[in-house]
Formats: C-alpha cells, sequence, structure tokens
C-alpha cells in the first residue's frame, strides 16, 4: 500500500502520531486514519502523571491500556510518553510540595515509585520511553553552567543528579525499553546552537557514566516564522546518533498564522508553502539519519490540535486539516517516503 506506515516500514522507519483518547474508538474517521496510517503510536496526555494518578496511590491506567491495546491489534510500536516532566503532574503532588507536606527526599522517593510503577505496567509493551521531557533552558540567564534550566520544578526539588537518576528507575524496571531524553529545539535551530550543544555534552557524559539512555527525541515543534535551517538539523541529529544513539522526531507540527481557529486557513501564500515543506525536510533528515527510527507527528488533525491554545492565531501544524482530509504536508511526506 502507499500509506504512510507502509512506506515507512519499506525503511525500516517508524512513522507516528500522537493520539487523543477523547478520540480514538469513538470517532469513525479519526480511528481510521491512526490505524492505517501510523506505525507508532504516543499517547498526548494519556500516559502523563495527572493522568495515570490524579488521586495519590490510586492509579487510572484504563485510557492507556487501551491505546496499548488497540497498538497491538494493528501493529503498532507505543512511544510512552513521559515519566518526568514539569507539566501535567497531579495536583496533589504539586499541592503536597507547595505547601510543605511533601519534602524533598519523599519527593524523589514518590518520583521513584512513580516511574517503577508506570514502566513496569507498560513493562514489554512500550517501544521507546520519553523518560525525561524538557530539562533544559531555553535562555542562558535560567541556564545553569550544563544548560539545565535551574528552573525546572525537578532540578530546583531534586538537583541536577535526578536526570541520570530517573534514566537508571526506567531501565530496572524494563530493561528492554528504549530510553529516550524528549526536548524541542534541540536541532536545526539556525544562528545560536546553544541548547543543542548543551544537550550533546551533557548527554555524552551521562554516557561515560554508564547512565542507560538510549535515544535523543528532537519535538520537532516548527513555526514558519521562525528560523529552521534543514541542514543544521540533519547534521543536529547525526551528532546524536554518532554519540552511539538512536534518535527520532517525537512531536512534528508546523504551525502558520491562520484566519481564524475554525476554518485554520493560512493567512498567506508563503506560510501555506512552507508548512508541508518543513515537514518534508525534518522527515528527509530523519531518512537520511540511519540511526532516526521514528518520525512523529503530535496529532491526527488540524482540529484537535495544542497548537491554537497555545499560540493564538497560529495553526494548521498537522498533516489533517479540519474536516480530517490529508493536507499538501501529508501528501509530501508520502512523496519522501516513496523516494526514497
Ligand atoms: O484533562 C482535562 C479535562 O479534564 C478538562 O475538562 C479539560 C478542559 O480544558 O482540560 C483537560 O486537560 C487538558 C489536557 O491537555 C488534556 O486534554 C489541558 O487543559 C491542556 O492544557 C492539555 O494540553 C496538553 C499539553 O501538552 C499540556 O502541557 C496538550 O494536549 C498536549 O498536546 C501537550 O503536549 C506537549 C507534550 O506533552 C510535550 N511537548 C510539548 C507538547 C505541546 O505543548
Amino acid at each position: 500500500g502507499d500509506s504512510l506506515r507502509a512506506l515507512g516500514a519499506h525503511q525500516g522507519l517508524g512513522i507516528g502520531t500522537a493520539v487523543d483518547m477523547a478520540h480514538l474508538g469513538s470517532d469513525r474517521n479519526y480511528t481510521d486514519i491512526v490505524a492505517d496510517q501510523f506505525s507508532v503510536v504516543t499517547p498526548e496526555n494519556a500516559m502523563k502523571w495527572e493522568a495515570v494518578e490524579p488521586t495519590r496511590g490510586a492509579h487510572d491506567w484504563r485510557p492507556a491500556d487501551q491505546l496499548v491495546q488497540f497498538a497491538r491489534q494493528h501493529g503498532q510500536s507505543v512511544r510512552g510518553h513521559t515519566l518526568m516532566w514539569h507539566n501535567q503532574l497531579p495536583a496533589w503532588l504539586t499541592t503536597g510540595v507547595d505547601n510543605g507536606t511533601i519534602s524533598d527526599p519523599q519527593l524523589r522517593e514518590i518520583l521513584h515509585r512513580h516511574v517503577t510503577d508506570e514502566v513496569g505496567h507498560f513493562r514489554g509493551q512500550v517501544w521507546q520511553w520519553d523518560v525525561v521531557n524538557e530539562v533544559f533552558a531555553n535562555s542562558w540567564d535560567k541556564a545553569l553552567p550544563n544548560g539545565l534550566n535551574s528552573e525546572d520544578f525537578w532540578i530546583r526539588h531534586l538537583g541536577e543528579g535526578i536526570v541520570a537518576d530517573v534514566f537508571r528507575w526506567a531501565h530496572q524496571a524494563d530493561p528492554k525499553a528504549l530510553l529516550f531524553y524528549n526536548d524541542y529545539n534541540i536541532a536545526g535551530q539556525d544562528g545560536s546552537n546553544a541548547k543543542f550543544t548543551a544537550v550533546h555534552d551533557y548527554v555524552e557524559r551521562l554516557l561515560a557514566q554508564g547512565v542507560p539512555i538510549d535515544g535523543i527525541g528532537e519535538q520537532g515543534h516548527l513555526d514558519t516564522q521562525y528560523g529552521f535551517d534543514p541542514q543544521r538539523f540533519q547534521a543536529d541529529l547525526q551528532s546524536y546518533a554518532d554519540l552511539g544513539l538512536k534518535v527520532a522526531v517525537t512531536e512534528a507540527d508546523v504551525r502558520t498564522f491562520v484566519n481564524n481557529a475554525t476554518e485554520q486557513v493560512p493567512t498567506s501564500q508563503l506560510a501555506a508553502f512552507a508548512q508541508p515543506y518543513e515537514f518534508s525536510e525534518m522527515l528527509k533528515a530523519c531518512q537520511l539519519v540511519r540511526q532516526c527510527v521514528s518520525f512523529t507527528a503530535w496529532g491526527v488533525y488540524d482540529g484537535d490540535s495544542w497548537i491554537p491554545g497555545t499560540f493564538s492565531g497560529t495553526g494548521y501544524g498537522l498533516l489533517y486539516d479540519v474536516d480530517m482530509r490529508p493536507k499538501p504536508a501529508y501528501f509530501a511526506l508520502r512523496k519522501d517516503l516513496a523516494l526514497a
């Protein structure tokens, strides 16, 4: 066939999407696209801590289990997302830390428990885990000397060593899962390459210490109005790979200014062309780096994307439009996969 997943399979490349469990199973069109076009699925929210442990000690694995089961039925692999992140933490945890009922040593134990419980629950069923997400600084004033974000919730409370520890804990809970560090703007930035350099050098040191880290995920959240350098993107992925790591594009979307949030039509012809172009360049970079194992879009269609809610006035970021029709970006990816 000429689905994205079939074409990717010929090259051993996983083609993925983030999945919203509010739509999977209940929306026929959505469900068919996920099943037919993608070989890798990432829960957009269902494996995050607030989702799996809304009440302390009481887990709700149901939506995440449902996705894992769907993946098994459809011959898909799962990217687990994400174990240690400052966002979407359960309210009981953040409240407890704020009011002092959870001390830092207790917080460390709670995180250890969380990683062990969650990775253990899905043991043998998750291909790649985003173990640690977005702990590097985006500006120098917030960066520790090694580039970690001094204001990150986890770094502030538990210190820098927590990054290595969480990888060790995850490895203990599922020795076969591939363990990733995941972040945005860590490949392909034009101009200063500071965040790439920080992540690269930091992970190189972790590897030298024997920390079980298998891969780097560049999220790939692009905006057609900001600088994106395709050569740099490929070179940066290759540099990570040259450390002996796998790489993946984990959350690709390309946003542009749009007329309105309902229709999501780009306001300029240039943006309309840049959208599929940048998607295609990210995929081609992944195809050209032998260690790039998967390319994942962060959502199925423009009607269900985090973009308009976060960057108001922008949208049109995904492969299918608001009516779930394939867009030029979809056909661009299909062509890249077919030509390889
Ligand atoms: O679960 C509640 C629901 O109970 C409530 O009724 C509803 C009303 O707004 O909100 C729901 O929570 C929302 C959640 O998604 C689940 O749908 C949050 O408001 C919303 O903020 C949250 O957004 C997610 C965002 O991460 C939060 O940080 C996006 O869907 C998700 O796409 C986005 O994904 C992140 C990656 O995990 C990491 N990298 C960046 C990427 C984009 O921000």
